[in-house]
């Protein structure tokens, strides 16, 4: 059982995000579980604020700590000591990997900022910051979705079919290769002929020259963290128009 605490002062956001699909699912056959709590249900004046205006002046507001983490406290308290993830734009890059080293935690605590920045001493009471991207949403809700879904699709029993040692290590680094199904032909467009020739060794051979191209054209940077740049394959796969 993966258990899952989400701070957010938007726990609405979530209802539909864990009821539907596979991850309702995971929920309803107890592989996952989820808790959301509101930092306001933790704030302490009259008028149950979150935030307040920043030190030193400029523009917005700040989440204030004090809710913050008293939500956190209170998840532990129910639920146990929890790996606690901040959501922001200035985390460190949230990757497959993390996923799968997060997919052995029991309990994992998001925290979701809003407003122009959280308290910084809110930090020194996490484990870890993750940024999903270099691009900055309103919050750190969808972010925390995206890393629950990464993370909880990697629970065993949640997808239907196990996930391969090759697809968990995200394709050994490269981009996947294209797939089709039927109609053979699509407004013009044609499935490759090699996919429908029952030769597995040279659809193999083939999705893998796909891969490299197509990891090549469109994300270089992954090419040289490949665990295996077989320099010859990379060349052999150019192709005139980016895929
Ligand atoms: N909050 C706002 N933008 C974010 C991002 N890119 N990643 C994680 N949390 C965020």
């Amino acid at each position: 059982m993966m258990r899952f605490g989400i701070v957010t002062i938007f726990p609405e956001f979530f209802v539909p995000f864990f009821t539907g699909g596979i991850l309702g699912k995971a929920i309803a056959s107890g592989l996952v579980a989820e808790t959301c709590l509101s930092p306001r249900l933790f704030a302490t004046d009259k008028h149950r604020s979150v935030d307040d205006e920043p030190y030193g002046g400029g523009g917005g507001m700040v989440m204030r700590p004090g809710p913050i983490i008293s939500a956190v406290e209170n998840l532990e308290a129910l639920h146990g000591v929890s790996r606690r993830i901040l959501l922001t734009p200035s985390g460190t890059p949230f990757t497959q990997n993390d996923a799968v080293r997060l997919s052995s935690e029991r309990h994992i605590v998001l925290v979701c900022g809003r407003y122009e920045g959280i308290d910084e001493r809110v930090s020194a009471q996490m484990c870890e910051e993750l940024s999903i991207g270099d691009f900055v949403l309103m919050g750190g809700e969808t972010a925390a979705m995206a890393v629950i879904e990464c993370i909880a699709r990697l629970v065993p029993g949640v997808l239907g079919n196990p996930i391969s040692s090759v697809q968990e290590s995200f394709n050994e680094g490269l981009l996947e290769h294209p797939h089709f199904t039927r109609p053979v032909s699509f407004r013009g467009q044609h499935v490759p002929e090699v996919l429908r020739s029952g030769d597995h060794q040279q659809i193999a051979a083939w999705r893998r020259a796909q891969s490299l191209a197509r990891t090549r054209a469109r994300r270089p940077d992954l090419l040289s963290k490949h665990r295996d740049p077989s320099i010859e394959e990379v060349v052999a796969t150019r192709t005139k128009k980016p895929l």
